[in-house]
C-alpha cells in the first residue's frame, strides 16, 4: 500500500464510530463471559483499539487501568478526546505501537481485549505472542472473521481465502486457542446488525463526502469500490460468515 493510500484509508475510517463490525452490545456480551466486573485494579490492554468505541465500554464497566494500543496516532487522538468527554481519561492511557512489538512486561495483564484487529498479524501469531503478557488465569477476548458453516459457496470462499487465508471455522479457531494453552470461556457470532447498523450503513453514508473531499482521486475511488464490494459480499453471503467473538482464559 502506498503512503497516499494509507493516509486516505485512515481518513476514511477516522470519523466512524467503529473501524470494524461490532457494537457496544457485543462488547458487553463478551464482558459477561470474562466476568471480572467486581475485581479491583485490573490491568487491561485493548489492542488495535481504533478510535476506541469498545475502550469506552471497558472503561465504564471495569475497575482498573486500560492501555489502548494502535498503530495510528490519528485514531488515538480521537480516543483520548472521547475519553475526556466521557470522564474516563484517568483510567485510559494510549500507546502508539505495533501489535507485534508491544511495551508490556511478561505476566503483567489481567485482560487482553482486541476487536477486529488481530488479523493484522494473524490469529495464531497474535495469540502466541500476546499470551506471554497475560497472568495465568488472565483472559483474552477477541473478535475475528470466522466461517459460520463447514462448507460455503465458491465466490465467498475464494474472496476471503485470498484476502485472509487464516480464516477458519469456530472449531478451527478454538483449537488454536487450546493449543496455545487457553481454556475456552465463551463464544458468539456478531449479529447482522453489528455489521450493517454500526459499520456498513454509516460507512455507505460517508462515501459521497469522502469522494468529494478527495476530488475523486483514483485511490479514494478504489477505497470506496473495495468497501462496496465487501458490503455486497457480506449481504449476499451473511449466512456463511461473521465475526466470532472468542473469550478464553490462560491456564
Ligand atoms: C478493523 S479496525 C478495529 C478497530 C476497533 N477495535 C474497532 O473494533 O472499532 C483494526 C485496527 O487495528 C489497527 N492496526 C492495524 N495494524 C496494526 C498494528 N500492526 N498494530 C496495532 N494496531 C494496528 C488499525 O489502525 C485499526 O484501528
Amino acid at each position: 500500500m502506498t503512503e497516499t493510500e494509507l493516509r486516505l484509508l485512515i481518513d476514511f475510517h477516522l470519523l466512524a464510530q467503529r473501524q470494524g463490525p461490532g457494537s457496544d452490545t457485543d462488547t458487553l456480551r463478551a464482558l459477561d463471559f470474562v466476568n471480572q466486573m467486581s475485581v479491583p485494579n485490573l490491568n487491561i490492554a485493548d489492542i488495535g483499539c481504533g478510535t476506541g468505541a469498545q475502550t469506552m465500554v471497558l472503561a465504564h464497566k471495569l475497575n482498573g487501568n486500560i492501555t489502548a494500543v494502535d498503530l495510528f496516532p490519528e485514531f488515538l487522538d480521537i480516543l483520548r478526546r472521547q475519553a475526556a468527554e466521557q470522564g474516563v481519561s484517568d483510567r485510559i492511557n494510549t500507546v502508539q505501537a505495533s501489535m507485534d512489538n508491544l511495551p508490556f512486561s511478561s505476566d503483567s495483564l489481567d485482560l487482553i481485549w482486541s476487536e477486529g484487529a488481530i488479523y493484522n498479524i494473524g490469529f495464531e501469531a497474535g495469540i502466541t505472542y500476546w499470551k506471554s503478557f497475560l497472568n495465568s488465569g488472565g483472559f483474552l477476548a477477541l473478535s475475528e472473521l470466522t466461517w459460520k458453516t463447514n462448507k460455503r459457496p465458491a465466490p465467498i470462499q475464494e474472496h476471503w481465502n485470498r484476502e485472509y487465508p487464516e480464516i477458519d471455522t469456530v472449531s478451527g479457531k478454538m483449537r488454536v486457542l487450546e493449543q496455545q494453552g487457553f481454556i475456552p470461556a465463551g463464544f458468539f457470532f456478531l449479529p447482522y446488525e453489528s455489521w450493517m447498523e454500526t459499520y456498513y450503513k454509516p460507512m455507505r453514508g460517508r462515501f459521497d463526502s469522502f469522494l468529494e473531499k478527495h476530488g475523486h482521486a483514483p485511490e479514494a475511488v478504489s477505497i470506496v469500490e473495495n468497501e462496496s464490494l465487501e458490503i455486497d459480499l457480506y449481504e449476499q453471503y451473511k449466512d456463511y460468515i461473521s465475526y466470532g467473538f472468542f473469550i478464553a482464559q490462560k491456564r
